[in-house]
């Protein structure tokens, strides 16, 4: 296992493609409403990313063992826990999606994050779910500094979803990112203080809890990517990339229309004081 550390040409380097990631999020936002289709979302997409001269990392994007992935962005409805592949689908009042947007830059560096977004009004238990799980995944980014252990991560995830009555995926993570897709280290969201990685400055990866509102186990369609809850249980998440500074974390997938983040969190730096 090789953890890349960057040096501040990458870090500055995944700040732009982080934050472009971030603004395709915002430029679709206004449209994911009633009546879009997943595949209309995904083309939006296309077209942002096209604007802003970056690639999408996920289309033609094949592991060993998977086929090619069909998608500019992945497109997770209702009990779609991650990977849905875009379709002409219609969203209709009451569904919950993930959009997950991972772009390249020009220069060869990914930028990966996610969304939740409601479809109209929708359930209290829904709406509850996307909360939980913002508030999981900000969780255990407040455990990101220098001398933390990936561990620390998973377990504040866990403990927080878990004390809820909610259950986390085991079988998905978040990921070491630069000028790779994916890299090590495999972040997990459950887990134990003080286990795993030693965090250092330079780290930089995801944190992306899947969180299902009912059983943890999952089962993968025939199309090969999608990923569902065997209890077709309602399932949530949302992706920041974060590099690990010398006093604490910096989120590199900010934009201007993020959603807010939460009250508990003392370690954001907001854009305009994060160092130069
Ligand atoms: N963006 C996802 C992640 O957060 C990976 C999607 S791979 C795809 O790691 F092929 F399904 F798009
Ligand atoms: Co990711
Ligand atoms: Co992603």
């Amino acid at each position: 296992m090789t953890i890349t550390i960057k040096d501040q040409a990458g870090i500055t380097a995944m700040r732009t493609a982080c934050r472009l990631a971030a603004q395709v999020l915002d430029a679709i936002a206004p449209h994911v409403k009633p009546g879009i289709t997943t595949l209309e979302i995904d083309r939006l997409c296309a077209e942002a990313m096209a604007r802003q001269g970056t690639r999408s990392a996920t289309i033609g994007y094949q592991p060993q063992g998977y086929p090619p992935y069909p998608g500019h962005v992945c497109t997770s409805v209702n009990h779609v826990i991650c990977h849905g592949i875009p379709s002409d689908k219609k969203l209709k009042k009451g569904d919950i999606v993930n959009v997950d947007v991972t772009v390249v830059t020009p220069e060869g560096w990914y930028g990966d994050t996610s969304r939740m977004f409601e479809i109209g009004e929708c359930s209290i238990a829904a709406r509850r779910l996307c909360a939980l799980t913002y508030e999981a995944m900000w969780l255990g980014i407040e455990q990101t500094r220098p001398g933390a252990h990936l561990g620390d991560i998973g377990y504040a995830i866990q403990q927080f979803i878990e004390g809820h009555g909610l259950s986390v995926v085991r079988e998905f993570c978040g990921h070491g990112i630069g000028r790779n897709f994916h890299e090590d280290p495999q972040v997990l969201h459950y887990g134990k203080p003080g286990t795993g990685v030693e965090l250092e400055p330079g780290m930089i990866f995801t944190i992306e809890p899947m969180v299902n509102a009912g059983r943890r186990d999952i089962k993968s369609l025939a199309d090969g990517w999608t990923i569902v809850t065997r209890d077709h249980s309602l399932s949530a998440q949302w992706e920041h990339t974060i590099a690990v500074t010398p006093t604490g974390y910096e989120v590199l997938s900010i934009s201007p229309s993020m959603p807010s983040v939460p009250t508990f969190v003392k370690g954001f730096r907001p854009p305009m004081l994060a160092p130069a």
